[in-house]
This record gives structure tokens, C-alpha cells and sequence, in this order.
């Protein structure tokens, strides 16, 4: 996990919050978190960057697997393979500007609809035409795909309800593929992992793949649903933008409670105003209780 907090990231620059303001005064027992992204390998050396956040030099920075290899005969490498996108938003796209001296066109996977907005509202896959190109991938909703360069991991992106960006035309009228939630299958074991960052519903297909995972790690960016409003920070609902709330009827951890026992539970897309963040709050003691983790950056899951 290379960014475990939402957009905004932990703390957030402007943010005077209790948790924003506690980090960095050295008040609060809590760790800074960087902008959504993880990355996944297989049994080689490749690696799948899913989401590029904003924060992607420092992630990289961070793992020395996701660097040049000192062995690399070309003088600009990567073990980088691809990028997999759950969505067309500020804090899983940005990254690509960060990332545009590569030296091959980048393979991107992502929605049809995400690629509408990357073209559009954020055309950053537009600007990288005049840097290093893209080739995209369009994902089938429910279609499985592979990357190449990492052949042991099976990929599936399975539309979901959440938002597109406020730069999205679909932003108050969501089309399947504006959101995606990953399912990621260990080609040798058919063990699985869904990975559902931005998520406001949890339907038939997602709760399926859900039970039949090995892992889930899923939408922690709120814990109540009216969070940003009583913080003063939002007149929306967690809902509203697109994300469920852990807490209350019908919330994330009633849904995680009901899962198989076995499935290992993580929050991930932290929102800097959730309590969980603070490792002595009473909704951290609850998650501890209920057997549910959370996503810090370098947190590693083998599956
Ligand atoms: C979200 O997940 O709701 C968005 O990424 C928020 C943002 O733009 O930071
Ligand atoms: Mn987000
Ligand atoms: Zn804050």
C-alpha cells in the first residue's frame, strides 16, 4: 500500500482539523498517510501501479522494488508494467503528470467512462500525447484482463456505485465505470483481493466477490456519514460524495461483520477526519474489536 489516506491526504495542508492539527503539532498518536495508490506484484519482477496519486515520487522514493534496478542495461528503466485506474479522479490521476519522462507510451487501464473524464474535464491523458503517450486499455465492466508483464495476477473491474469528479458531466448522474472496484486473483492459488477505494453501495456482484475473497480492502475514507458536515468542512454527505460511512445502519463495518470468517478486513482511502486515524479513539478500539484493519502506507498483504 503506497497511499492509504484519501484525497487531501494525512495531514492535509489546509487543515486545521483535531487530527490534521494533532499530527503535526505531535499531539495525536497517528501516522501521516499519503494519497490513494497501491501496487501489486506477482511472482516476477513486474509491478502494476494502481491509481497514480499525486503522491507517487514520494511512494516510489519509498520502495526500492518499484525503482530502477541497478542490473537495468537502459539508462531510463522501470519495474513498473502498467497502471490500473479506479476511477478518473484528482487524487488516483495526478501522479501521470509525474510520471510522463517514461519511455514507452503507458499502458493504462481504465473505464471507458474514466477515460471520458481523462479526456476531457482532466485531459491528462490528452498532455501525456506530448510526453511519453498512453496505450490505452479500456476495461470491460465485469471483463477480465491481465497486464502484461505480470501474467500471474487475473484483473477484474467491476462497476460500482460512488462518484465520478465534480469535473465528471456524470457527477450527479453516475454511469456504470465511473467507479470501479478490483478484483485481483493470484493466477496459481485463485485467491483474491477486492480493492474498492470509492464506494457509496454495496450491491449483489460487489458483495459476491466480496465473500469469495481471500482480502478486502475497501472504503475507509469516512466514518459517519455526517462527518464533513458537523466538522464544518462540507454540506455533504459522506453518501453524497460518493462514499458509505463505516459507522450506523447499513454502514461499512455491518457489512464487513457479515462476511465469512477468514476474510482479512481493511480500511484504505482514509479521509484525515476520520477518527480511526487517531490510534487511541474509541471507533479505532471498535475496528480492533471487530477484527478490522487499517491501511498504513508500506502496509504489505501477501494473498
Ligand atoms: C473522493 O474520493 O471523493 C475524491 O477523491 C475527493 C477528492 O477529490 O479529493
Ligand atoms: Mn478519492
Ligand atoms: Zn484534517
Amino acid at each position: 500500500m503506497l497511499g492509504s489516506a484519501a484525497g487531501g491526504g494525512f495531514p492535509q495542508w489546509n487543515c486545521n482539523c483535531r487530527q490534521c492539527a494533532g499530527l503535526r503539532g505531535g499531539t495525536l498518536r497517528a501516522q501521516a498517510r499519503t494519497q490513494s495508490s497501491i501496487a501489486v506484484a506477482g511472482a516476477g519482477p513486474g509491478w502494476v501501479l494502481v491509481n497514480a496519486s499525486p503522491d507517487v515520487r514520494a511512494q516510489l522514493a519509498a520502495y526500492p522494488e518499484l525503482q530502477p534496478s541497478p542490473r537495468a542495461a537502459a539508462l531510463r528503466a522501470t519495474p513498473l508494467a502498467g497502471i490500473v485506474l479506479a476511477d478518473g479522479q484528482v487524487d488516483h490521476t495526478t501522479g501521470l503528470y509525474m510520471l510522463r519522462e517514461a519511455g514507452r507510451p503507458w499502458p493504462i487501464w481504465c473505464s471507458e467512462s474514466a477515460h471520458a473524464d481523462l479526456t476531457r474535464g482532466n485531459p491528462i491523458l490528452k498532455l501525456l500525447e506530448h510526453y511519453c503517450g498512453v496505450d490505452w486499455r479500456r476495461i470491460e465492466l465485469g471483463g477480465e484482463f491481465v497486464v502484461e508483464g505480470v501474467p500471474d495476477v487475473r484483473w477484474r473491474g467491476l462497476a460500482v456505485a460512488s462518484k465520478p469528479a465534480p469535473y465528471s458531466p456524470n457527477r450527479e448522474h453516475p454511469v456504470p465505470g465511473d467507479n470501479l472496484a478490483l478484483v485481483l486473483e493470484d493466477a496459481a492459488t485463485g485467491r483474491s483481493l477486492v480493492y474498492a477505494p470509492g464506494l457509496s453501495e454495496i450491491d449483489a456482484r460487489l458483495w459476491q466477490a466480496m465473500q469469495a475473497a481471500s482480502v478486502v480492502l475497501v472504503d475507509g475514507t469516512f466514518w459517519s456519514d455526517d462527518e464533513m458536515q458537523r466538522l464544518g468542512a462540507s454540506s455533504k454527505r459522506a453518501r453524497d460524495m460518493g462514499h458509505l460511512a463505516q459507522s450506523g445502519p447499513g454502514g461499512m463495518l455491518e457489512w464487513l461483520e457479515r462476511l465469512p470468517a477468514g476474510v482479512r478486513k481493511i480500511l484504505i482511502h482514509i479521509n484525515n477526519t476520520n477518527p480511526i486515524l487517531d490510534e487511541d479513539s474509541a471507533q479505532r478500539a471498535e475496528l480492533a474489536r471487530r477484527g478490522v484493519e487499517v491501511a498504513f502506507d508500506g502496509m504489505e498483504v501477501r494473498l
